[in-house]
């Protein structure tokens, strides 16, 4: 895979309220960008409207913006792809749809957005947020978060962390269809048997992952296709 780094700028802030919406707005006023990374960000956002903890120097934030994949069919994969490069970069596993995990706890969750450029064109803007220095977490998460320090008492700092991710994305082939990514996903996979909430309060006990990357659930005994869109994980993590 191919990202926009080597061709535009990394744009590196001390600290922003969310490198989304710093990416979302570069992007809209024409700006050709990379990516966004902050060393702190005041009100990150997660998948489902929900917070994003990220404390000053302890972790990476970052948003990477990939142009070059304007017209891909099926960007959610790209996130997918960041996802398998994080478990390879930090000897971490994958949860569906694209949580990084260590010990059933997150590491680091990816949000992919598609938003528009100043055409109009819908440009797939892959925020991955990663958990690395921290020594402990805030009581609301701190059963289900790990940092890497915690887990394998590496110190690396947010561009050196990037760095590394980025060098092992771009030994992924490109990813068109999930047949492309699964051989990789499925090294680092730990998404059997865990239970996802569906859209409808619903839970679902993870089985395999389907040929577009849906999740393939048993739900009271019924197996079910599910979006990423459509699931919350309900516990662990
Ligand atoms: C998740 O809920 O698992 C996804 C979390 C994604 C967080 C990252 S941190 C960098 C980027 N900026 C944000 O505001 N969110 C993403």
């Amino acid at each position: 895979m191919t990202s926009s780094l080597h061709s535009a700028d990394l744009i590196v802030l001390e600290s922003v309220d969310s490198t989304q919406r710093y990416a979302a707005e570069q992007i809209k006023s024409g700006e050709f960008l990379g990516g966004v990374l902050a060393l702190e960000q005041t009100e990150g956002k997660g998948r489902f409207g929900r917070k994003w903890h990220s404390p000053s120097g302890e972790c990476l934030a970052v948003s990477l913006v990939f142009t070059n994949y304007a017209k891909h069919p099926r960007p959610y994969l790209i996130g997918m792809s960041l996802a398998v490069a994080c478990a390879r970069a930090f000897r971490a596993q994958v949860q569906w749809p694209n949580d990084v995990v260590i010990h059933g706890r997150k590491l680091g969750g990816i949000l992919t957005e598609l938003l528009p450029n100043a055409e109009g064109q819908l440009i797939p803007v892959v925020g991955v947020g990663l958990n690395l220095n921290q020594s402990s977490f805030d009581d609301e998460i701190a059963g289900v978060a790990i940092s890497l320090v915690m887990a394998h008492g590496l110190e690396v700092e947010p561009t050196e962390a990037l760095a590394r991710i980025m060098q092992q994305f771009e030994t992924l082939r490109e990813v068109q269809t999930w047949s492309d990514l699964a051989h990789y996903w499925e090294r680092y996979d730990a998404t059997e048997g865990k239970r996802y909430t569906l859209n409808d309060g619903r839970i679902g006990i993870a089985k395999s992952i389907g040929p577009d990357g849906e999740l393939i659930c048993d739900v009271d005994g019924h197996e079910e296709r599910v979006l990423a869109a459509d699931a919350l994980m309900s516990s662990a993590v």
